[in-house]
């Protein structure tokens, strides 16, 4: 188990194997008299609703369902709206529960309507795609698209639980399970030699969905998030080290209509180029930057972008939200553990790494 300590907002991470039987005990402190409603997409729901509902009514719990369609093109204000409407016909009042069963989309919509209906009543994670039992569902970001870009409404709103599963992992389609992968192997470059040495020496096992090699990486990618959450919940500093790759990644997925790249294999990409840029710029050894490299294509991860046109991407960059005063901000890795936010590159030395490999 794994603590976010957020003072009243503080909850644990509570991770195993084949342990859904017991999600009913995990609840113990919601009460069986309020309603309940749990959320998740058609794909999450056809594979394990039912046993859910099951697990939960046997236990006492008075739970309802919402099944939204799935993919980030449901990830929006219709959908939410949708899900209010469910919640007030399902009789969720100020004391109702909302679960979110499903991976990241699932988990910031299911957050988001929490966040937002009566001004916010309790949600419980339940994740069952590796970025979301390593990443989303920790933290407390929720949040839709707008048809101007990726999560630009949303809430930093705590869950009260997050339940992690890792047999759910089973079902995940590859590239889905290699989109997770490339958030774990970020956590490496950004806070952790040893686990990132982990990774190295793991490779096949953790390729094969090795089941004690999943409890360990789940464990130890919650706790990473957990203490950066605890010290910066709102990303006002610290926790900007999570985006490593995603700026660069982001303008990937978006010139390519998110059609290409799932989002971790984008992000995987963007590692790359940030700490090719981090070598250009004399902050990381070639060695770190070799390793980092090598394991991401170990992994079987993409290394590059193939036809974009750097002077898109940088464009492209210059929207991310994350930007302040029109400078685009990246992470950059400094050695294989360590990170730092730099916002004065200058976009000659992102373009010229972009071009490096044409
Ligand atoms: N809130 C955060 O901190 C945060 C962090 C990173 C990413 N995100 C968001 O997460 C979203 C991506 O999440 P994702 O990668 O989990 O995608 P996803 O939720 O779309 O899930 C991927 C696919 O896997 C299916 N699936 C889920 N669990 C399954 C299982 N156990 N077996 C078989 N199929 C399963 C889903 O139906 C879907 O088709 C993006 O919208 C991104 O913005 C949020």
């Amino acid at each position: 188990m794994v603590r976010v300590e957020l003072g009243e907002r503080s909850y644990d991470i509570c991770i195993g194997e084949n342990w859904l039987p017991r999600l009913g005990d995990s609840l113990n402190f919601v009460p069986k008299s309020s309603q309940m409603i749990m959320i998740s997409d058609e794909n999450v729901f056809n594979l394990y609703g039912s046993r859910v509902l099951e697990i939960l009514r046997d236990a006492g719990f008075k739970v309802e369902s919402a099944v939204i369609a799935g993919g980030e093109g449901c990830k929006n204000l219709a959908t939410s709206s949708c899900l209010y409407e469910q919640m007030i016909t399902a009789g969720l009042d100020r004391k109702s529960t909302v679960l979110a069963l499903g991976g990241g989309i699932v988990g910031d919509i299911a957050g988001f309507a929490a966040a937002t209906y009566m001004r916010g009543i309790a949600y419980i994670q339940i994740p069952t795609t590796l970025l979301a039992q390593v990443d989303s569902s920790v933290g407390g970001k929720t949040g839709v698209n707008l048809p101007q870009g990726k999560n630009l409404v949303g809430a930093f709103y705590q869950p009260g639980l997050v339940f992690v599963d890792v047999a759910f992992i089973e079902t995940l389609p590859e590239r889905e399970y290699l989109t997770g992968l490339a958030e774990i192997i970020k956590y490496g470059i950004i806070w952790d030699k040893d686990f990132f040495k982990y990774l190295e020496e793991h490779c096949d096992r953790i390729k094969s969905r090795d089941s004690e090699c999943l409890m360990h990486i789940t464990s130890r990618c919650c706790s990473i998030k957990a203490e950066i959450v605890a010290q910066d919940e709102t990303e006002s500093g610290l926790r900007a080290l999570l985006n490593l790759g995603h700026t660069f990644g982001h303008a990937f997925e978006a010139l390519t209509n998110y059609q290409m790249y799932t989002h971790g294999e984008a992000v995987a990409v963007g590692m790359i180029y940030a700490a090719r840029l981090a070598h250009h710029l004399g902050i990381i050894p070639f060695g770190d930057l070799n390793r980092i490299a090598n394991l991401i294509k170990f992994y079987g991860l993409p290394i590059s972008f193939g036809n974009l046109k750097s002077q898109d991407i940088v464009v492209q960059m210059r929207k991310d939200k994350k930007n302040i005063g029109g400078k685009i901000q990246l992470i950059l890795p400094t050695a294989i553990g360590e990170s730092k936010i730099f916002n004065d590159v200058s976009e000659a030395n992102v373009v010229m790494i972009l071009d490096l490999d044409r």
